[in-house]
């Protein structure tokens, strides 16, 4: 069976990179229910990871490993986590990371993470965004949170941060309703981590970005 690795890598990789601004947002309103087309911009939130405590952590990494039981042991992902924590260590394979996530009842209820990359596209480099680890606790899917936190990691690309946002997924359907769409690039990775993607689908956003059609090489695991 084929162990997937790429939160622990993903973890492992992190940078917990100083000077970045990013948009303060209101205090959170107290808890309701949205529906799809109700949730308001708000209700999203976004952090840089180094600004996490480990409190904060906790429940993302439990979703993550609730969501991807076949991921690398939930132990392994806590300690390198911890590590970086206590060591401030930096790397630089996972560059301006965010988290998104929305809260239901003060229970994180989805998440997702955005980092940026710079991979080779037909042999030349290329910043990308990368999205990973964009899910919704079971009991809360189809509230439109995933939609959410998906548009609001975009958002970095329609500010112009990034020119295109790149990812794997299992889930096509869902991003092509985001203006996403699937590409069909040998997806590689020449460094000695030898991961590339793993899910079936690779897709971009937005969906009219004009991507090489040569290889990508990730230069890194995939995410
Ligand atoms: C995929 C996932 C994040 C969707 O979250 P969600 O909050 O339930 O989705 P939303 O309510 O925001 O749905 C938005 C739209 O996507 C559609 N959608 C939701 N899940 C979908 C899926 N698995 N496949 C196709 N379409 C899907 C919804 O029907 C909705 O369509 P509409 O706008 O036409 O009404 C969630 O099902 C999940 O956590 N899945 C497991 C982890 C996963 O696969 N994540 C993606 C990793 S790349």
């Amino acid at each position: 069976m084929q162990v997937k690795t790429r939160f622990t890598r993903t973890l492992a990789r992190s940078e917990w990179e100083v000077g970045i601004v990013y948009q303060k947002f209101p205090p959170q309103q107290p808890s309701k229910r949205f529906n799809i087309t109700t949730i308001p911009e708000t209700q999203v939130k976004r952090r840089l990871a180094r600004e996490l405590s480990k409190s904060d952590w906790e429940p993302i990494i439990e979703l993550w490993e609730a969501t991807w039981p076949d991921s690398e042991p939930a132990h392994g992902v806590r300690i390198e986590l911890e590590m970086e924590l206590a060591t401030g260590t930096d790397n630089s394979s996972c560059r301006r990371w965010l988290l998104h996530y929305i809260e239901s009842d003060g229970n994180l209820a989805a998440v997702a993470s955005s980092f940026g990359v710079t991979l080779k596209a037909g042999g030349e480099d290329l910043e990308v965004l990368a999205i990973a680890g964009v899910c919704c606790r079971e009991s809360e899917r189809g509230k439109g949170y995933g939609k959410a936190l998906a548009l609001d990691a975009f958002k970095r690309v329609n500010s112009g941060e990034f020119a295109v946002c790149l990812f794997q997924t299992a889930v096509p359907e869902f991003y092509e309703k985001l203006n996403c769409r699937r590409i069909s690039n040998s997806i590689v990775n020449s460094t000695s981590d030898g991961v590339a993607f793993i899910d079936d689908y690779s897709m971009i956003y937005p969906a009219a970005y004009d991507l090489t059609e040569g290889e990508i090489d990730l230069m890194r695991c995939g995410w």
